[in-house]
Parts: C-alpha cells; sequence; structure tokens
C-alpha cells in the first residue's frame, strides 16, 4: 500500500513537472528547437495549454476584406513565381492577410474558414516561417498561425529557410523568399470520419488554400510560388512538427525583383 502511494505520489511530481515547468517540456518562448512544440498544436487546447501558449502568441492585424484587384484579374495574373526580392520586407498586414486567405474565420462569431472542409473538420494547420528580416516587427523563426483568434505563435526561433529548401529537394528558389507558407495536414480529423476517402479530402482542402494563397498574393501585389517536391521526414524535423503533422505544401511569398 506504502509502495502504491509512492508511485502514485512520483507520476503526479513528474505530471505537473511537465505541465508546469517550461524547461521540462519545451517551452517555446525558449526551448525553441529540440522537441517537438506541444503548443504549437492546435489540438492542444486545453487550459493549462493555452496559458503556456498565450506567453508566445503574437496578434495580427485584422485582414481587409476590400483589395485593388477584382478576383478575375487576380485569376488571370496568377503564376508560379521563382524570384523574390530580399531586399524587400513584408509587413504584417500581408503576413495577416496571406493566412486568413489560406484558413481565415470568414464569419462574424463563427468558425467556418476562407476554403471549404469536408464536414468541417479542418485537418489542415498553416504556419508562416519568416526569414531575417523578412516582416517588420517579427523575428525570424517559424509561426502557427491561430485562425480562431487571428494570432500567430512561435514555435521556432532563427531563419531557418535553407534548410526548408534543402530538404525541397536544394531548390535554393526558395530560400530568397521572405517568407514561406507551410500546410500540414492532421489526416485522423477528416478520417476518423469518412474513413479513407477523407485523405482525398484533405488532399482536395490544400488545393484549395493554395490557390487561395496564390490570389491573395497576387491582390497585394506580391509573387508567390508552390512547392510540393520535397522529403517529407527531412522537413517535418526541420520544422520539429508533432508527429501527426504531416507536412504536404511550401509556398514562398515576397515581393518581386
Ligand atoms: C502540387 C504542385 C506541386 C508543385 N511543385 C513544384 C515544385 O516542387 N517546384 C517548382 O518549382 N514548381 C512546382 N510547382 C509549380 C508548377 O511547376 C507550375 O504550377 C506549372 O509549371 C504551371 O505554371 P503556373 O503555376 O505559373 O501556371 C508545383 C505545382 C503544383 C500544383
Amino acid at each position: 500500500m506504502k509502495m502504491i502511494s509512492i508511485v502514485l505520489f512520483l507520476s503526479m511530481l513528474l505530471l505537473i513537472m511537465y505541465l508546469v515547468l517550461p524547461s521540462f517540456s519545451g517551452d517555446p518562448g525558449t526551448a525553441i528547437s529540440g522537441a517537438p512544440n506541444i503548443y504549437c498544436m492546435a489540438g492542444s487546447d486545453n487550459s493549462i495549454f493555452q496559458k503556456k501558449r498565450k506567453k508566445s502568441e503574437i496578434p495580427l492585424p485584422l485582414p481587409k476584406y476590400r483589395g485593388s484587384l477584382t478576383v478575375e484579374e487576380a485569376i488571370k495574373k496568377r503564376r508560379t513565381i521563382r524570384n523574390f526580392s530580399s531586399a524587400v520586407s513584408l509587413n504584417q498586414q500581408m503576413v495577416s492577410q496571406i493566412l486568413w486567405a489560406a484558413q481565415g474565420i470568414t464569419e462574424k462569431g463563427g468558425d467556418k474558414r476562407s476554403i471549404a472542409s469536408a464536414g468541417a473538420l479542418y485537418p489542415l494547420d498553416v504556419y508562416v516561417l519568416v526569414g531575417n528580416k523578412g516582416v517588420d516587427g517579427l523575428a525570424a523563426g517559424l509561426y502557427h498561425y491561430h485562425p480562431s483568434e487571428n494570432k500567430i505563435q512561435l514555435c521556432i526561433q532563427g531563419d531557418l529557410r535553407k534548410k526548408v529548401a534543402e530538404a525541397a529537394l536544394s531548390q535554393t528558389w526558395i530560400a530568397h523568399a521572405p517568407i514561406i507558407i507551410i500546410i500540414t495536414a492532421e489526416y485522423t480529423r477528416t478520417t476518423k470520419k469518412y474513413e479513407e476517402r477523407g485523405r482525398r479530402y484533405v488532399h482536395m482542402e490544400v488545393g484549395h488554400a493554395g490557390q487561395n494563397i496564390f490570389l491573395q498574393a497576387e491582390a497585394l501585389g506580391l509573387n508567390a510560388g508552390i512547392v510540393g517536391a520535397f522529403q517529407d521526414e527531412n522537413l517535418k524535423e526541420t520544422l520539429k512538427l508533432p508527429l501527426s503533422y504531416d507536412p504536404l505544401l511550401i509556398m514562398p511569398v515576397g515581393a518581386g525583383n
């Protein structure tokens, strides 16, 4: 009986250390490289995780719903562009707009998003990788987008663009973009309802998000590229993604030369 109490006490102590001590659990604000960052997972939404998350969150400017290009003009102009000016930084309004186009909330007080989602199960997560001086007022690093709060959260500090380009079969042009959008999928959010067919739905959804990013970039006067050729495991390791998250799409975005 005494032995059981000791084991129980030690287990509780370990659990408390894991939840409360940042260095023990890999707090995104400090231990940014190393273990996968549990606070960057959309699924980690219980109150203790949320408190931790808040510390590393950055609110974005509200997206604007009126631009200078019609949707027809944006469709007509859209191209995959592989040239970016590394001298021109983006502003946070642009970042907000691109993320919102990919996965942002589009109804007041609700949670419907900019792209359709089978069963409204939203299997995609959107990350923005910011290069050195890539965005005014944002440190270089990997940030996770939280659609419902219109915030980004720092997951990894540092300029990871070259590593991402290497993971993308050394397509070096990727590393010149001030920001790189990465979209991941957690298939089980969709396959738990639609079984194997759900994987097909997830792939359709990432295509919708990619096209929205292209069109929004055009409307902002920016260039965008799209990359599907990359080594999954290398990219997952570089971005310290949660095990259940599969990277599906890389989209570099920036001003032209
Ligand atoms: C799913 C997908 C994956 C792609 N992967 C790459 C890639 O890894 N590298 C690249 O340079 N272009 C890539 N492209 C861009 C295509 O080469 C490009 O869309 C095609 O040449 C047509 O040109 P456009 O997009 O300018 O109309 C990809 C496009 C799609 C849709």
